[in-house]
């Protein structure tokens, strides 16, 4: 390998829903810098959240110049940029003027929800060619919306004039200066519009959601030749050689690469993607099959369950419950009792996700005695994050393959109480990475791919590096009995 590739350095986009981030790796995979900028979320009616595009483009420009002069190395010196993003996230902007129509819908936006109720019996034809089921959750609805709700936009999107996107490709075209209107195959099999098994966007799909092809971008995989950055922008036209969607993204990091491997990502909900190999495998457990990634031209396809509560649920008990200051607090208040003694949490904040997808669901406490305090609810409330995994966990095995152990990354990994109790309540292990930004450094593994710093998987796999394992420690017989507690709790808490 030339000196040149062993010194590389490669740079990260992390484009997420409450945060931009920007981080610089070297070739190792060890963080060098990073800059980040609090993204404000605007709720303008019940059930709606959405993202003003401009302020992620000028916060992600702001991210990227701070990491980089922290960094210390020159932008000329930067081999690849990668970027991954929040998925599913709707814009549609003017290619002219590059100004977007309306603000950004966010992935959680429920608006569309009636339509996607009236046409719930066409879930399983949608499900054959995207792996999605109908729910407002994903890009398609949404830009029906946009086009419907904005005057002037349907007329002005047949004659071409509109380009709609994910947040990757928003980020990209003004990367480029507007040059080029492109997405990666994991974004757009997040849109409900996108033929998974035959990588083409689907004219019968365009046709039922009524969304003109002039208004998409072109594919390409997820390591490949982008373009270069505005060399105005930060003092050198950086070659971006890598896209994925924040949970590719992760999976990536992880280096989940073979059938059979699964990660988990905990922050404000939980993704758990297993990777399920080159064939398109469909749930039969109400879990959605996407794109991995897409190399070459050839896609890995992957199983992914979605938790939507997880790391909020230890926010709910410090910002609303003021039950702790910190998040860090849970850990010592779990530890400080022996068990909940009966009380169970179900965090349905938002409804629950897979494997239920039931929006009406609402969050409620049980098991309730006059010995219970705030330790029981603390700990209620990680535990549950340990149970819905398990629900998904259990939904993967009867699609594909039971895992033999369990990659996991996040904010609330930090906490090695749940980590453990994680590895009791699933009976397999589970290995925390070395970095837990796993989705930056995915994005970063993509670009050093596209870049040729890296010539194959194999060479990324060889840089994941475990900081500790959790193997189970308690029987299977009383991990049994505190599940069956978990599942009659979600049971009370589903609507009819
Ligand atoms: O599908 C939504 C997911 O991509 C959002 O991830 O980490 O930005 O909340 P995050």
């Amino acid at each position: 390998m030339p000196q040149s590739s062993q010194q590389a350095h490669l740079l990260a986009i992390d484009q997420g829903t409450t945060s931009s981030r920007a981080i610089v790796f070297d070739r190792a995979g060890a963080k060098l810098s990073s800059a980040s900028r609090e993204l404000p979320q605007s709720f303008p009616k019940p059930g709606w959240v959405e993202h003003d595009a401009l302020r992620i483009w000028d916060d992600t420009v702001a991210c990227v110049r701070e990491a980089i002069e922290k960094s210390g190395i020159a932008a000329a010196k930067i081999a690849a940029l990668g970027i991954t993003n929040q998925r599913e996230t709707t814009l549609i902007w003017d290619r002219k003027s590059g100004r977007p129509i309306a603000p950004a819908i966010v992935w959680q936006d429920r608006r569309t929800a009636e339509f996607c109720r009236k046409h719930a019996d066409r879930g399983d034809w949608l499900n054959e060619r995207t792996g999605l089921i109908i729910d407002p959750y994903f890009s398609a609805t949404k830009i029906a919306w946009l086009l419907d709700n904005v005057s002037g936009a349907r007329e002005a999107a047949q004659r071409g004039e509109l380009a709609f996107g994910t947040i990757d490709c928003w980020l990209l075209w003004n990367l480029l200066g507007g040059k080029r209107h492109v997405t990666d195959a994991t974004n757009a099999s997040r849109t409900a519009l996108f033929d998974i098994r035959k990588q083409q966007w689907d004219d019968e799909l365009l046709d039922f959601f009524r969304v003109p092809k002039s208004l998409l971008p072109e594919v390409l995989d997820s390591a490949d030749d982008y373009g270069r950055t505005l060399p105005e922008l930060f003092g050198a036209a950086i070659p971006i050689r890598g896209i994925a969607g924040d949970q590719q993204a992760a999976t990536v990091g992880q280096a989940c690469f073979e059938p059979g491997m699964i990660k988990s990502t905990y922050g404000t909900g939980c993704f758990m993607v297993l990777n399920t190999g080159r064939e398109f495998t469909r749930s039969k457990n109400r879990l959605l099959s996407t794109v991995a990634y897409r190399l070459n031209g050839e896609a890995t396809y992957a199983l992914e369950g979605a938790i939507f509560v997880a790391g909020a649920a230890v926010q709910w008990l410090r910002d609303a419950m003021r039950l702790v200051k910190a998040a860090g607090e849970t850990e010592a208040l779990a530890r400080s009792i022996e068990d909940t003694d009966g009380v169970y949490l179900v965090p349905a904040f938002t409804g629950l996700g897979a494997p239920y997808w039931d929006p009406e669901a609402r969050g409620a406490i049980f098991g309730l005695t006059r010995d219970s305090g705030i330790a029981h609810i603390v700990r209620a409330a990680l535990e549950s994050t340990c149970y819905q995994t398990r629900d998904l966990m259990l939904a993967m095995a009867g699609d594909a393959c039971a895992p033999k152990e369990l990659r996991v990354d996040g904010g609330m990994v930090v906490n090695d109480w749940l980590t453990q109790f994680l590895a009791d309540i699933l009976q397999i292990d589970v290995v925390r990475p070395q970095t837990v930004e796993t989705t930056a450094l995915g994005a970063a593994f993509l670009a050093g791919l596209g870049a040729g710093v890296y010539q194959s998987l194999d060479e990324i796999a060889a840089l994941w590096k475990s900081e500790a394992h959790f193997r189970p420690r308690r029987s299977s017989g009383s991990v049994e009995q505190l599940y069956a507690g978990w599942l009659d709790a979600v049971q009370r808490v589903r609507s009819a």
